[in-house]
């Protein structure tokens, strides 16, 4: 290996934080030329899960791997971070106020910021999976005013991913043929899949669609089928599987992360990062755009024609997300 990286892992005792680790350390993260140093963070109530899983990452003997630490200290899980996995959240309980959430995720997500930007590396790279995804890295972002806000990132490649995976279905084509799928807004129910640019093997996937289906059916598959399915595959999984999304949670996070970190090749792809305006999205805002990763930073795509629906849909989950963020203000979490 020609570099050595530091990647911190939050709720690493958890599921996500176990389908995560073992891809982390083989290299499939970074690549083959850059050792890891993996720091675990945990609650107490975690901490033996991850020390389970220490354990395990000794035994696979990875070539990479230079050392783990596990931790209940958020200062000295950061500490030189390379690469933040910020995955321990609280979720939504059954019967749990908004409010309550927003309160108890700022409970995490502030005090973490803050120990990224006393201690994490120049270069750091955040990436935040634990729901609210894009509330909780705007409370992050905004408890490390040292660490340029475009580095605070949420996750929005698993919808991403799945809106290939079922355009890959309906069209017959391998999902290495697609390109240029967007995922808009938020990472909950109001997100905006939108595939009017998309391309199968060339060839805009809107015509293969109403070639295939004629014009009406195509419209109504697009807006009554594949929108709400992506957008709510979550719900889906755990009805099927009888447990959440897990590998396929991790895979889009690795994603995200080497194609931030490598580059983006085969068009563009998706995540939630702070609005600069684009496309309306109010300043600063957590959003997901379409975006190309270049020299090691994410540009949102310009350019991008939006039609009436697409305007509605955008509007309406950048609307939440506004909600989000305004009850978070009011609780006093964005400092
Ligand atoms: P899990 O419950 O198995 O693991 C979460 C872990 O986080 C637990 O071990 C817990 O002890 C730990 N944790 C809680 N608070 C912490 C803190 N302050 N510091 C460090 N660790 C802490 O949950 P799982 O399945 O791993 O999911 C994690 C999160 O990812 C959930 O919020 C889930 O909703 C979210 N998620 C997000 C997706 C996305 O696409 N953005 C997709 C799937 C899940």
């Amino acid at each position: 290996a020609n570099s050595l990286a530091t990647v911190t892992i939050t709720g690493a005792g958890g599921q996500i934080g176990y389908a995560l680790l073992f891809r982390i350390a083989s290299g499939q993260l970074l690549g083959p030329d850059t050792a890891v140093r993996l720091r675990l963070l945990e609650i107490p109530q975690g901490l033996r899960s991850a020390e389970g899983a220490a354990l395990e990452l000794q035994d696979s003997a990875f070539p990479l791997l230079q050392s783990v630490d596990v931790t209940d200290d958020a200062a000295s899980a950061f500490d030189g971070a390379n690469v933040g996995l910020l995955v321990g959240s609280r979720p939504r309980g059954p019967g749990m106020e908004r409010g309550d959430l927003l309160a108890a995720n700022g409970a995490i997500f502030a005090p973490q910021g803050a120990a990224i930007n006393a201690g994490a590396a120049d270069d750091v790279r955040i990436v935040v999976v634990g729901n609210p995804a894009n509330t909780n890295a705007s409370i992050a972002s905004a408890h490390a005013p040292d660490v340029p806000c475009e580095r605070f990132t949420a996750l929005t490649r698993l919808d991403h991913n799945r809106a290939l995976g079922q355009l890959s279905e309906a069209l017959h084509t391998p999902v290495s043929q697609l390109r240029d799928v967007s995922i808009w807004g938020n990472h909950s129910a109001t997100q905006f899949p939108d595939i009017a640019h998309a391309t199968a093997g060339g060839r805009p996937v809107v015509e293969l669609l109403e070639e295939q289906l004629g014009a009406d059916a195509a419209r109504e598959w697009i807006r009554d089928v594949f929108i709400p399915r992506v957008a709510k595959r979550g719900a889906e999984i755990i009805e099927v599987r009888g447990s959440s999304s897990v590998a396929s949670a991790a895979n889009a996070t690795i994603d995200h992360v080497s194609d931030w970190v490598s580059g983006t090749t085969h068009g563009w792809t998706s995540a939630a990062l702070p609005s600069d305006g684009s496309y309306g999205v109010p300043e600063g805002l957590v959003s997901s755009f379409p975006v190309e990763s270049i020299d090691g930073q994410w540009r949102i795509v310009q350019g991008l024609e939006l039609d009436a629906f697409a305007r509605e849909r955008i509007d309406a989950s950048v609307a939440e997300l506004i909600e989000e963020r305004e009850a978070v203000r009011t609780l006093g979490l964005l400092g």
